[in-house]
C-alpha cells in the first residue's frame, strides 16, 4: 500500500493495486447511484413528483488525483490517496427548485446505510468565485468477497441553474491558463447572482403552488388535490404523508 504512485507509468505498468482501488470507487459509486434511484423511483411512483432532474456519476482520473495530493502536500502513496482525497467517487445530484436539495440531505441524514461525515453548504454561504451548491462526504458499505467496506464518495447536491453556472464558469476558467483576470471574476459573481436570483423566484413559484394547494386542502377541494398530485409537489410531500 505505501509503494509511490507519483510516476503515472508506474500506475500504467504496475497498478494491480491502484486499479483494486478504483474498482472499490467504482462499486460504491454503482451502490449509492443504485440508491438515490430507489428514493427517487419511489417519490414518483407515490407523488407523481421528482426532486431529482439528473444524477452524474465521475471518477477521478489518476492525473487529478496526483496532482491533488501534491497540491495538498500529502505523501504520495496509495494510503494517503484512501485517507486524504475525499472526492476520488464523486455523484452529482441535480435538483428542480432549492428546497429539494435540503429535501435530499434530509433524506441522506435519515439513511441508515449511507453516514455523512461532513456537510458544506455553499447555498447560504457560497464561495468566494460565486460558487453555490451543498457538498456532503458520506461513506457507503460496499460489499466484497473478502468483506466490507466502507467507501468515500463526494456527492454534489445543485439546482439546473447552480449546475448551469458551475459547468460554464469551469469551462472559462480552463480558457485561461493563468488565473482569471479580476474583470471576469467579477462578471462570473454577478451572473452567480444572476443565477441564484432565477432560482429563488423559481422556488417560490412553486412555494406559491403549494400554498395554493394547502388552501384546497382545508377547503376538501378533493378535484384540485388530485389535479395538484399530477403536478409539482416540492415541499408537500411530508405534509402529505403526516396526513394520510
Ligand atoms: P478541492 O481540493 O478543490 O476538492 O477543495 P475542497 O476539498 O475544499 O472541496 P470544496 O468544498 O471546495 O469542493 C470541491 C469541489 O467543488 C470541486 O472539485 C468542484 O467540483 C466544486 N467547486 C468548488 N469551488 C468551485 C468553483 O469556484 N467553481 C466551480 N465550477 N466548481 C467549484
Ligand atoms: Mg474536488
Amino acid at each position: 500500500m505505501e509503494e509511490n504512485i507519483s510516476d503515472l507509468n508506474y500506475i500504467k505498468e504496475r497498478g494491480n493495486e491502484f486499479k483494486k482501488i478504483m474498482l472499490m470507487y467504482n462499486c460504491a459509486l454503482k451502490e449509492i447511484e443504485t440508491k438515490i434511484q430507489i428514493i427517487s423511483d419511489e417519490f414518483q411512483m407515490l407523488y407523481s413528483y421528482n426532486p431529482i432532474e439528473h444524477i452524474k456519476t465521475r471518477i477521478k482520473s489518476p492525473e487529478s488525483i496526483i496532482k491533488k495530493l501534491k497540491r495538498k502536500e500529502y505523501p504520495i502513496t496509495y494510503n494517503s490517496l484512501v485517507n486524504n482525497i475525499n472526492d476520488v467517487a464523486g455523484i452529482r445530484i441535480i435538483c428542480s427548485f432549492i428546497p429539494d436539495i435540503y429535501k435530499m440531505v434530509e433524506m441522506f441524514d435519515k439513511s441508515t446505510d449511507i453516514n455523512i461525515i461532513k456537510k458544506k453548504d455553499y447555498i447560504k454561504n457560497p464561495k468566494e468565485s460565486g460558487y453555490s451548491s451543498y457538498h456532503l462526504i458520506a461513506t457507503v458499505p460496499v460489499s466484497f468477497a473478502n468483506g466490507i467496506v466502507d467507501v468515500k464518495v463526494e456527492i454534489q447536491i445543485r439546482t439546473i441553474a447552480m449546475d448551469f453556472w458551475a459547468s460554464l464558469e469551469h469551462k472559462i476558467k480552463y480558457k485561461y491558463s493563468e488565473e482569471l483576470p479580476k474583470n471576469v471574476q467579477k462578471e462570473l459573481k454577478e451572473c452567480s447572482k444572476m443565477a441564484n436570483k432565477l432560482d429563488r423566484k423559481m422556488s417560490k413559484l412553486g412555494g406559491n403552488l403549494i400554498e395554493e394547494f394547502e388552501q384546497d386542502m382545508a377547503n376538501n377541494k378533493k378535484n384540485k388535490e388530485q389535479k395538484f398530485l399530477k403536478s409539482y409537489i416540492p415541499l408537500i410531500v411530508d405534509k402529505i404523508t403526516q396526513n394520510a
